[in-house]
């Protein structure tokens, strides 16, 4: 069976947005917590290193939020080290021990929730229900790991044997873990890996990604002031080409958790081949193409609701995000017709604005690649549906949704990461073809069914080459502990962050076998 570890554990409650003065009274209290000079620097052993400091931008409005410090190859090179020395004691020191502060970590985060959801939305765009859904996803994976770390890593499973002898199993740190993380989750992926990687007895040196320095640096300050060790856990800010590539190939890590795109896992990858040191474990949390499966049976006013929730909110910048609806075609007209209208309700803007439903794309690289995609769709006669453009700031990175028709599900050949959806028809008849051309995207991350036929659903899934597989509801949000969420393929090696084998990925196993 599954490990059964404290069936007390419950997930944060966040917040209920819906109920009247929640919202304003959140709103309020980010004003309060928001800070001025926010410097995103380098913390190693401990302590805050200088150089030279570059703006990090509002991507809704082009506002300084405050400044970041790209951490130098010396400053790699020390943390590694300081990693190194320190590894063994924090893994003996045992489950229980390193949970404690995972814990009070999470305590500390929900207390100060003000500052990280005011940072989530300032630096990463985030409207107000995804700054909160973030900040409850990283409070979730702090209390989800400590108590795996408790029931797992603090004492020795007995196994069985002769009389005479004892056999014991534990699970120990590997090492020195990077942890490389996505702007789009900036601190509950973040939180995530690098909780993970700690909960299970390694040290870590943690670079967030390039845009979202701010909210990173702050979770790191929280561990360490819950007692994290200085030397265990090291904040190195950079970019990837340089910070990045700096940790992959350094031949005194033993493992790298990254979650970003399939290009950059290939990267990391052929790095982490190349290098002397030890053969490395690489856990990688990627992209997807993800299709939601409707047929005839299906309920429009639902698949309307959930395919717009899935493709559109975060702005489409979420891996989990439907990319590509495949609806049955007698019923396409209906289906399509009722996307359209629910699109036309969403409001695009400053998520600072509480009415926003669509915030902006991250950085205005990403919004011009989406843009030309979309200009190119709209060029060939393609672009059937798309959101108002109304009262967008000027100094934003912003892309309307748009829905694009597509002849065939094949055609949609990579992902698009932002407010894009793609629609393509099947006939009755044809749902196996179907399955198989979605599979033979080699994407397999999440796939959403919309049917009224419980055989059907269970065929699809059972068929499906992906990770998370979600029936008649939408496709994002995993919650910890009850969908553990990753892919296969394209889209990563298999993890299944907030799920109970995801830390056996980054410990090692020891037998001990005693003549009595
Ligand atoms: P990205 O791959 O561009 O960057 C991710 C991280 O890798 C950043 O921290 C970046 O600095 C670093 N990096 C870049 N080049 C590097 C190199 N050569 N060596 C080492 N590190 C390097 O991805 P992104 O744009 O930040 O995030 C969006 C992508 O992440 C999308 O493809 C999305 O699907 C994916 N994602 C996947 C999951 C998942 O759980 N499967 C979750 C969120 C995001
Ligand atoms: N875990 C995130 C989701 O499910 C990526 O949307």
């Amino acid at each position: 069976g599954l490990t059964l570890f404290d069936p007390a554990r419950r997930n944060s409650r966040g917040y209920d947005l819906g109920e009247p003065g929640v919202p304003e009274a959140l709103t309020a209290a980010i004003a309060k917590a928001r800070q001025s000079n926010h410097i995103a620097a380098p913390i190693v052993g401990g302590v805050t290193q200088g150089g030279a400091a570059e703006p990090v931008r509002n991507p809704a409005t082009g506002a300084v939020v405050g400044q970041v410090i790209e951490a130098d190859r010396a400053t790699v090179d020390a943390a590694v080290a300081a990693a190194r020395k320190a590894q063994d004691d924090w893994s003996l020191a045992g489950g229980s021990f390193r949970a404690d502060r995972l814990e009070r970590a999470a305590d500390l985060l929900e207390e100060r929730d003000a500052l990280f959801l005011g940072l989530a939305i300032d630096e990463a765009g985030k409207t107000l229900v995804d700054a909160v859904a973030e900040v409850r996803e990283a409070v979730d994976f702090l209390r989800y790991y400590a108590a795996q770390a408790r029931a797992d890593f603090t004492y020795p499973v007995v196994l069985p044997g002769p009389t005479g002898e004892r056999n014991e199993l534990i699970l120990e740190g590997k090492g020195v873990f990077v942890a490389i993380s996505p702007w789009n989750f900036p601190l509950a992926i973040f939180l995530g890996q690098v909780s993970a990687a700690l909960a299970a007895g390694n040290s870590v040196l943690a670079k967030p990604a390039e845009q979202t320095p701010l909210i990173a640096h702050a979770a790191v300050e929280l561990l360490l002031e819950a007692g994290v060790p200085g030397d265990v856990l090291h904040y190195l800010p950079g970019r990837g080409e340089t910070v990045g590539a700096a940790l992959t190939g350094h031949d005194d890590i033993i493992g790298v958790a990254f979650t970003g795109s399939t290009e950059v896992a290939r990267m990391i990858n052929r790095s982490l081949a190349g290098r002397d040191g030890p053969i490395a474990t690489l856990i990688a949390e990627t992209g997807g193409a993800n299709a939601m499966i409707v047929d005839s049976t299906a309920l429009p006013e639902q698949v309307a609701r959930d395919a717009v929730a899935s493709a559109f909110q975060s702005a489409g910048q979420r891996c989990s995000a439907l990319r590509l609806l495949c609806v049955q075609e007698d019923v396409a007209d209906t289906m399509i017709a009722m996307v359209a209208g629910a699109m036309a309700e969403l409001n695009v803007g400053d998520p600072a604005i509480l009415s926003t439903d669509v915030g902006p794309i991250i950085d205005a690289e990403a919004q011009a690649n989406i843009a030309a995609y979309v200009a190119e769709a709209r060029a060939a006669g393609r672009v059937i549906a798309e959101a108002a453009r109304t009262n967008l700031p000027a100094d934003g990175h912003f892309v309307p949704p748009v829905l694009i028709r597509l002849d065939h599900v094949t055609d949609l050949k990579r992902e698009i990461f932002g407010p894009v959806l793609h629609v393509a028809t099947w006939k009755g008849g044809e749902l196996d073809q179907l399955i198989d051309a979605i599979n033979a995207s080699g994407y397999g991350l999440t796939l959403g069914v919309h049917t009224r036929i419980d055989g059907v659903a269970a065929h699809i899934a059972a068929r499906a080459q992906v990770g998370n597989v979600y029936v008649n509801r939408n496709q994002i949000g995993a919650i910890v502990g009850s969908q553990p969420f990753g892919g296969r393929g394209l889209s990563g090696t298999g993890p299944k962050a907030g799920g109970p084998h995801y830390l056996h990925r980054f410990a090692e196993e020891k037998s001990i076998s005693t003549d009595i």
